[in-house]
């Protein structure tokens, strides 16, 4: 049985109206909600798409789990880019349930590639833990397979990495029903985020034996860390590469993309992140292409990186906040029985962008 009661946090950013339902109860049980009609959830759920409305009232377990996928991913969008001008903002939030991004940029492309990757996840994450009612650890990988020359069995439980990118893929993709070069974009990089996920499931391996002899060995396929998938997508962002859709034929829907520095019909690889668009820089605040600007962002005094107050405030200069840290120090344990501390004290400085 699922309780919900303790992701109220998640629900209300993803769900506001599912919220409210379920406050009104104080232990509400995923049973309950399904008992209270995947209809009346899945129809209150802003933004969702035909098809992803339908896989909703199929599967209304999923979806739950579907919103920690994507609050994994943005979680960690935030981690990676928490010294940049643009730290996931506007981008990073409602990807996918809310309205579509109009924007094609390189940010873009992070934020569609960490959520699918991130709900592809947390989805497989799910079934290994028995959490959803149509998967669990993936059955090919169960004792049927000796690897005899190599010594070792499968045993344990195989996450079923298949299962949830096959479910990313169904539920997150469904969002793209435009035809035009930014759906192109989008799945190209919802599939690239999946594919970093999948390459990156490891060989965990047990030995039996009297004390660790390791006459017999049992083997599971495990899940990365999703921090892991986070550096490695903040690497592809760093070397994203900017396309353009070819309309092939006579149809004047794009078709495919191309590289757009490449003569002939270059393609991206399956793992590039693609983006249509230059960036804007993130200074000032742009509905349009998704900046929230960085006035008011904390910025630091010594650092020569991004997050310096020159490079953070785009020039604009800075406010100075005067504070004093104060602590409990140098305690000591008196016999018997105290502890007793100082206080200490030190002034501190924060900057922040005008
Ligand atoms: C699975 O369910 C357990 C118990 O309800 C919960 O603690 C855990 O967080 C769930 N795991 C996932 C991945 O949702
Ligand atoms: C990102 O920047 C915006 C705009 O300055 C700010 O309001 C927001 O709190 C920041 N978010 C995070 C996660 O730091
Ligand atoms: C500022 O940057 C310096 C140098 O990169 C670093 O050592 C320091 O911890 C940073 N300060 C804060 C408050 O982040």
């Amino acid at each position: 049985m699922l309780i919900i009661s303790s992701r109220s946090a998640l629900l209300s950013v993803y769900y506001p109206q599912i919220f409210l339902i379920l406050t009104s109860g104080s232990y509400l049980a995923l049973s309950s909600v399904v008992a209270l009609g995947a209809n009346i959830i899945c129809n209150k759920i802003p933004g969702l798409a035909p098809r992803q409305r339908a896989l909703c009232q199929s599967r209304p377990d999923a979806i739950i789990v579907i919103g920690e996928g994507a609050q994994l991913g943005i979680n960690e969008c935030q981690y990676q880019f928490r010294y940049g001008r643009w730290n996931c903002s506007a981008l990073g939030e409602r990807t996918v349930f809310g309205q579509e991004l109009r924007v094609g940029s390189r940010e873009a492309a992070f934020t569609y590639a960490i959520t699918a990757a991130g709900v592809a996840h947390a989805v497989t994450t799910a079934c290994s833990q028995g959490n959803l009612s149509q998967c669990g650890c993936d059955r090919e990988k169960q004792g049927y397979h000796d690897y005899q020359e190599e010594g070792w069995k499968w045993g344990g439980c195989s996450a079923d990495v298949k299962y949830g990118v096959e479910f990313s893929r169904r539920f997150v993709d469904a969002r793209e029903i435009k035809k035009n070069a930014r759906r192109l974009m989008n799945l190209h990089n919802n599939e690239a985020g999946r594919k970093i996920l999948e390459e990156r499931m490891k060989l965990e391996c047990k030995c039996h034996g009297v004390s660790g002899s390791c006459t017999t060995k049992t083997c599971w396929i495990t899940l990365p860390k999703f921090r892991e998938i986070g550096y490695l997508l903040k690497e592809r962002y760093m070397d994203a590469v900017q396309v353009e859709p070819v309309r092939a034929s006579r149809l004047r829907q794009p078709s495919f993309l191309r590289l757009k520095e490449a003569r002939g019909y270059q393609k991206p690889t399956d793992t590039d992140l693609v983006y249509l668009e230059r960036s804007p820089n993130y200074c000032e605040e742009d509905t349009v292409t998704g900046s929230t600007g960085t006035r008011g962002r904390l910025c630091n005094g010594t650092s020569t990186h991004t997050d310096s107050c020159n490079v953070m405030c785009c020039g604009r200069g800075y406010n100075t906040h005067h504070y004093t840290r104060i602590w409990q120090c140098n305690c000591k344990f008196h016999w018997c029985c105290f502890v007793k501390c100082n206080t200490c004290s030190e002034k501190s400085e924060v900057y922040t962008c005008k």
